[in-house]
């Protein structure tokens, strides 16, 4: 049996295709349109409190009965550094004066790490979720090895060769190998070190070689050809984010899916300007002033995103979206805006076809 074939077998799917969690933008509605459709839906709830997180378990789960995926942020703790974060602030303030909006004095970390979070793991014990993941690293294999003990299949992101070793060895089930074109956070877990950006299809046969466990593949596939290829380079399944953002049951303001399906679609950066860690997102006037040449460098990630966020509340209020983090792969140009039932049911066709065809 391939790995392909015993992932499908274990999380009782019908379509390698899993919709990545994708905090903020994936609902419920998403997830359980998908897990229904016969993929995995995912929750992305590393930026919800544990009150939210168990609500959005339990919310998917009135919806559907098939197994769908939580996800968790298990990113080290801030680095505070007043005269950065007030550095970073005094770079922001011509935009607040320009919303005439007060800009914060002091920022906030807005997002724990799930690491060491035992409430928000004692949750997971209650609700039992088929599948956990975690991005930014890796909680303790001691928590790895409890979540699999009450039956719970485990998935961490790589963006290397030695971050999926680290997952390995943590006795994680499956890496998801995120390469850089994928659009939203990049999963890397030292977001000060070197960084190769390998594309996912590099990165997914370094994984398919050098590992022993099921590789997802994440970045880039938008249809059912993209899926094909990646089980065609040896992909267990392929995780798609971007492909989902334009279905009517995400989050996405109006606004984000205009730009998604417009000309800002062919535009993507990775910037670490919005939240303080890298990410993929279309080119708006918040990432070209964070960048701009003579800027200082963004307060830690998440500190620079509480500004950010701050910011953007201002700007909602006038009806402006510059400055929103409207996070998208380089696969972009391709999104479908289509229920998610629909979208699912396209892409097993041409995934079909392509498997015929190639
Ligand atoms: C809007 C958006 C939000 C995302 N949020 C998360 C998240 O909360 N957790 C996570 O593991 N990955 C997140 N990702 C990354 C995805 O898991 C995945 O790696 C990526 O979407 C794959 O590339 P694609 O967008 O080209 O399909 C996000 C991606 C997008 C587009």
């Amino acid at each position: 049996m391939t790995q392909s074939a015993q992932l499908l077998e274990r999380l009782q799917l019908q379509l390698p295709i899993i919709q990545a969690p994708m905090a903020g933008t994936a609902t419920p509605q998403l997830a359980a349109a998908v897990s229904e459709a016969g993929g995995l839906g995912s929750l992305g709830l590393g930026a919800s409190t544990l009150a939210q997180a168990r609500q959005a378990i339990r919310d998917t789960r009135a919806l559907t009965a098939r197994p769908f995926n939580v996800n968790f942020f298990c990113h080290a703790p801030a680095v505070r550094d007043a005269a950065r974060e007030a550095a970073w602030l005094a770079h922001l303030q011509p935009l607040f004066d320009e919303l005439k909006a007060d800009a914060p004095t002091l920022l906030e970390e807005i997002y724990p790490t799930f690491v060491g979070d035992d409430a928000m793991l004692a949750m997971l014990f209650d609700e039992r979720p088929a599948v956990v993941s975690f991005h930014f690293g890796l909680p303790p294999a001691s928590t790895v090895q409890a979540l699999r003990a009450a039956g719970i299949y485990t998935i961490a992101s790589a963006t290397s060769v030695e971050e999926a070793q680290l997952i390995e060895q943590a006795g994680v089930d499956a890496i998801v190998a995120q390469g850089y074109e994928a659009g939203g956070h990049r999963g890397v877990f030292d977001p000060d070190a070197r960084d190769e950006k390998l594309p996912a299809f590099v990165l997914l046969r370094q994984l398919v070689r050098q590992t022993s466990l099921p590789v997802i593949a994440a970045g880039g596939m938008m249809d059912g050809a993209g899926v094909q290829a990646a089980l065609q380079l040896g992909a267990a399944a392929a995780q798609l984010g971007t492909a989902f953002i334009a279905c009517p049951e995400s989050a996405a303001s109006a606004s984000y899916r205009a730009n998604l399906l417009g000309e800002r679609a062919g535009q993507t950066r990775m910037t670490s300007v919005l939240s303080g860690r890298p990410a993929r997102g279309m080119v708006n006037r918040y990432i070209e002033h964070g960048e701009a040449p003579g800027s200082p460098p963004p307060a830690a990630y998440p500190v620079a995103y509480d500004a950010a966020k701050q910011l953007n509340a201002a700007a909602v209020k006038l009806g402006q979206h510059e400055f929103a983090a409207q996070w998208a792969g380089q696969g972009a140009p391709l999104a479908r805006a289509l229920p998610a039932a629909e979208l699912m049911a396209l892409l097993a066709r041409e995934y079909g076809k392509a498997a015929g065809g190639c």
